[in-house]
């Protein structure tokens, strides 16, 4: 058999491994050869160790391990002959690394084949030297190959000049020592030694910027380079599809481009060829694009003239025909850079930009969407808005909140008029309504609030779009707000006519369509909030008797509801029926919201993770009482205290509070590191930005609770909280959570962290009514053993197909003997595994601790 002789030729062994019909006959054979090898390699036989080490390198190869034979290399190196050296430096490139100890013995043998009269052996050591350098190898050479540089041989030249650019790349300081060298080389008249030369001073410009003074010298000699070869005729030895040495063209464009950056002289000086390339380049082929593309570059990086950087827009918008994917892509990019600079140039090739909108090819869609938003001003907005309004309807599922954002903020920047700004959003909400963000849905009801004249208008609108439409959630929720705050208003416009279509809204209508969101299929907890502050609103704005009373009905079915925000506000506005002399008070016109930016998220991936943000500081203490004396802990739900606040407005002492957190994004972007555009949500639910919270709120609602849950327990406002949360959560009626030793068993729920004494527990349960909904509390407990822990801040994220709320933590302090809380939702409703990654950050002792964890899927059965 030919495994059990001892293979001579390393193509026998490539036979032999070739014949293995399994991975052990093929082990089997490696390691029989590698024995013998190694015998050979003992016994010093100068006769096989070519073959041999030849062998070892095809075993290397096939992964096995081959380092045995780095000596061997060596004294390949060492030996006279051509076919040795070359392979023993193959063999030192490849079993070699820097951490070798053998690298000494290596840099001598350079040293030596450097000062070879053989140009190839030369040749051999630069590009060994080129693969292996390490720094202190490269401070040794330097000099050798520095020498090499000014060799009257082209071949070696070249071979220097890329040796030296590993060099710098590996060691920058030396760049110094082939500074005067490197000049000559931009001189000379081989291609080769040019290209490499020019790619050698490239490098050391973008290393040391102070080169590029220096440098900035030879740009009419680089200027005559490119004129030469972009007029030449046909040279057979550099032609590469009828255009002349393509290589060398774009990297002196390159050089160029770097050396006349911010500079007039050269900008100047190069004005023309630049000209000239970019109007004599063949543009059908692949290769004259790549020069007209680093042509492009070059014109927009410098100081050049109007005129060629139009014509570099132009040559832009021509690649924008090509068939080409990469061409387009390339030009989007491009343009999107521009389009800040030359924005007429670009506004130019507007249809061809909204084109690839409908491209095939979805990273063109996404830059063309990218650049059609900068290409909106004044002048083209009605437009533009159209066109991507059309687009909405077609888009791509991921682009589709990005772009509602976008568009809104469009609309709010360049609106020539309310009525059309007004319009363009309804359009935008009932094209994509799934698909707002929530500072949009805010932005849009400040708008209707802040222009009287198109209330009117506006709720008729919104009324007959939701007759139409309820599956919407974005619409249904701003629908029902602005129903809710002039319900008046669309009462007393009398009928009026939508599409065609007459509309008759009457109290009747009013509410029963709003009753046919709150038992409709689309409805969730988020909408019924709404649905029930719109009627309560609506109870003083309608003057029909049985409309009121069906009001009353519909809230006080509520009261007994499940879930337990819709649970207590429908108790408390029932409740405000007791007070008819202040209800109507209490009831105003929310004042015009304060103005919010809504912050434009990079906007790819609009539908990843949702994140609340916890332990936000506009946790106003007014509230706290209010919340104390009702009964209810901070901690339970900051949306049921907000929502109050929203539409509970006293007219005695308005205290006016911040408006609650506005920052997700950037905490989100911590999260995600630079990642794109999380849709957000911040813990309000209601879009009507200011809270208010006063003295005579608490008259109104403390005096009496009439919330089926225990009554408040005067000081320990947890206990409270416990209780009236067993609706959702009842694993949490264990109200015996104050012993300071606390052993973690007697917290319950489901442990997602525990550090620093820091120990975080999750106790999900699905919602009653709504078994897409997972309400989640979240302990936070301190066993006590690092002292207080301050500066909590609790986040989360969860997979795409999931949403996320977050109420604000109870206290950012957590004490050794105190449990805190915070409640987060989630709205799953493809009822994936929920998987959550948090994100925690303390205070102890002074010291700012960030962690980040991640849980799930909780154990089936957990809720
Ligand atoms: C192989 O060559 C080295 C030096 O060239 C010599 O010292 C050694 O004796 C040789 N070994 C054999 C087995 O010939
Ligand atoms: C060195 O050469 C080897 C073999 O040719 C190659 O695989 C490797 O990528 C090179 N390394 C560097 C840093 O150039
Ligand atoms: C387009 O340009 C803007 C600003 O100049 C930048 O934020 C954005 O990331 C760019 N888009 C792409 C796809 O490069
Ligand atoms: C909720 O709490 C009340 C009072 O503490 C208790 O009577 C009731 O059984 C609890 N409900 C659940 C589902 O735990
Ligand atoms: C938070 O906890 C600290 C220490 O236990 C306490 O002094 C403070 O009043 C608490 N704040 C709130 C808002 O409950």
């Amino acid at each position: 058999m030919l495994t059990m002789l001892t293979i001579v030729r390393w193509i026998d062994l490539i036979k032999a491994v070739r014949a293995c019909k399994t991975a052990a006959e093929e082990r089997a054979v490696i390691q029989k050869e590698s024995a013998n090898i190694r015998t050979a390699f003992k016994n010093e036989n100068n006769d096989t160790r070519h073959a041999n080490v030849a062998k070892l390198l095809y075993i290397h190869m096939l992964g096995y391990p081959a380092h045995f034979g780095q000596m061997e290399c060596l004294k390949l190196v060492a030996s006279p002959k051509y076919a040795d050296k070359r392979l023993g430096y193959l063999g030192i490139m490849l079993l070699i690394d820097e951490k070798t100890e053998v690298l000494t013995l290596v840099t001598n043998s350079l040293k030596n084949d450097l000062n070879h009269n053989n140009m190839y052996i030369v040749g051999l050591a630069l590009c060994t030297l080129g693969n292996i350098s390490s720094s202190e190898m490269a401070r040794d050479l330097c000099a050798e190959v520095e020498k090499l540089l000014g060799s009257s041989n082209t071949y070696i030249r070249k071979k220097a000049a890329l040796c030296a650019l590993r060099i710098i790349r590996r060691v920058p300081e030396l760049h110094e020592n082939f500074m005067s060298r490197s000049k000559s080389l931009l001189n000379d008249r081989s291609h080769g030694v040019l290209i490499t030369g020019v790619t050698l001073v490239t490098e050391m410009c973008q290393q040391y910027p102070e080169n590029i003074e220096v440098f900035r010298k030879a740009v009419p000699l680089l200027v005559r380079h490119l004129k030469n070869l972009a007029s030449a005729g046909f040279s057979p030895e550099h032609d590469v599809t009828g255009v002349t040495d393509p290589f060398l063209q774009v990297k002196i464009l390159r050089l160029l481009r770097i050396l006349a950056q911010n500079d007039p002289e050269a900008s100047e000086a190069m004005n023309d060829i630049l000209a000239q390339v970019a109007t004599n380049t063949e543009s059908t082929k692949n290769v004259g694009n790549s020069i007209l593309y680093e042509t492009v570059l070059a014109i927009m990086d410098i100081q050049s003239e109007a005129g060629l950087r139009v014509l570099a827009v132009n040559i832009l918008g021509k690649f924008l025909t090509n068939r080409d994917n990469n061409i387009r892509y390339v030009a989007l990019e491009t343009l999107n850079k521009t389009v800040g600079i030359e924005t007429q140039a670009v506004q130019r090739h507007r249809n061809i930009i909204l084109d690839c909108l409908r491209d095939g090819d979805i990273s063109i869609r996404r830059r063309a969407l990218e650049l059609s938003f900068a290409l909106i001003n004044e002048g083209n907005v009605r437009v533009l808005t159209r066109e991507l309004l059309a687009f909405l309807e077609v888009a791509d599922t991921e682009f589709k909140q990005s772009m509602t954002t976008k568009i809104s903020l469009a609309a709010e920047r360049f609106a020539p008029n309310k009525r059309w700004h007004i319009d363009t959003m309804l359009r935008m909400l009932k094209l994509a309504g799934n698909h707002v963000r929530e500072e949009v849905l805010a932005g849009f009801i400040r708008l209707v609030a802040q222009s009287g004249d198109m209330q009117q208008y506006t709720v008729q609108k919104l009324f007959a779009a939701l007759k139409r439409d309820i599956s919407q959630e974005g619409l249904v929720l701003a629908g029902v707000w602005v129903i809710g705050e002039y319900g008046d208003v669309l009462i007393d416009g009398g009928s009026f006519e939508d599409d065609d279509t007459q509309m008759e809204p009457t109290d009747a209508a009013v509410v029963g369509l709003l009753d046919s969101i709150l038992i409709g299929p689309y409805a969730n907890q988020l909408t019924r909030e709404y649905v029930l502050t719109a009627l309560i609103k609506l109870s003083s704005r309608l003057s029909d008797y049985s409309s009121q009373e069906k009001i009353k009905e519909i809230l006080n079915k509520h009261t007994i509801s499940m879930e337990v925000e819709i649970q207590q506000r429908a108790v408390e506005y029932t409740n405000l029926f007791s007070f008819d002399t202040i209800r109507p008070a209490v009831l105003e016109r929310m004042p015009v919201p304060e103005g919010r930016t809504i912050i434009e998220t990079g906007g790819n991936e609009p539908n990843s993770p949702i994140s609340g943000r916890a332990a936000s500081k506009s946790g106003p203490s007014d509230q706290d009482l209010l919340l104390d004396l009702m009964g209810v802990g901070t901690a339970s739900s900051g949306g049921v205290a907000e929502e109050v606040e929203d539409i509970v407005k006293s007219p005695v002492t308005a205290t006016r509070t911040a408006p609650a957190s506005q920052n997700n994004v950037d905490l989100l972007a911590d999260i995600f590191g630079s990642n794109d555009s999380p849709a957000t949500q911040p813990q309000t639910h209601s879009p009507s930005t200011p809270s208010y919270g006063g003295n005579s709120l608490l008259d109104l609602l403390g005096s009496d609770q009439p919330s089926s849950p225990a009554p408040p327990t005067g000081l320990d406002s947890l206990a409270g909280l416990s209780s009236s949360l067993n609706a959702s959560s009842p694993t949490t009626s264990s109200p015996s959570m104050n012993s300071a030793s606390l052993a973690q068993e007697s917290i319950p729920g489901y442990q997602a962290y525990t550090k620093n004494g820091l120990l975080i527990h999750l106790v999900p349960s699905r919602d009653r009514k709504n078994p897409a909904i997972i309400n989640i509390q979240v302990l936070f407990n301190n066993d006590g053993s690092q002292g207080t822990i301050t500066g909590l801040q609790f986040q989360a994220a969860v997979p795409k197909s999931q949403r996320l709320q977050m109420a604000t933590a109870s206290n950012t302090t957590i004490e050794p003997s105190v449990t805190e809380k915070q409640m987060m939702r989630i709205n799953n409703p493809q009822q994936t595994a929920v998987k959550l990654r948090l994100r925690i950050s303390y205070v102890l002792s002074g010291q700012k601790i960030d962690d980040m964890a991640e849980y799930g899927p909780f154990p089936e059965n957990a809720f």
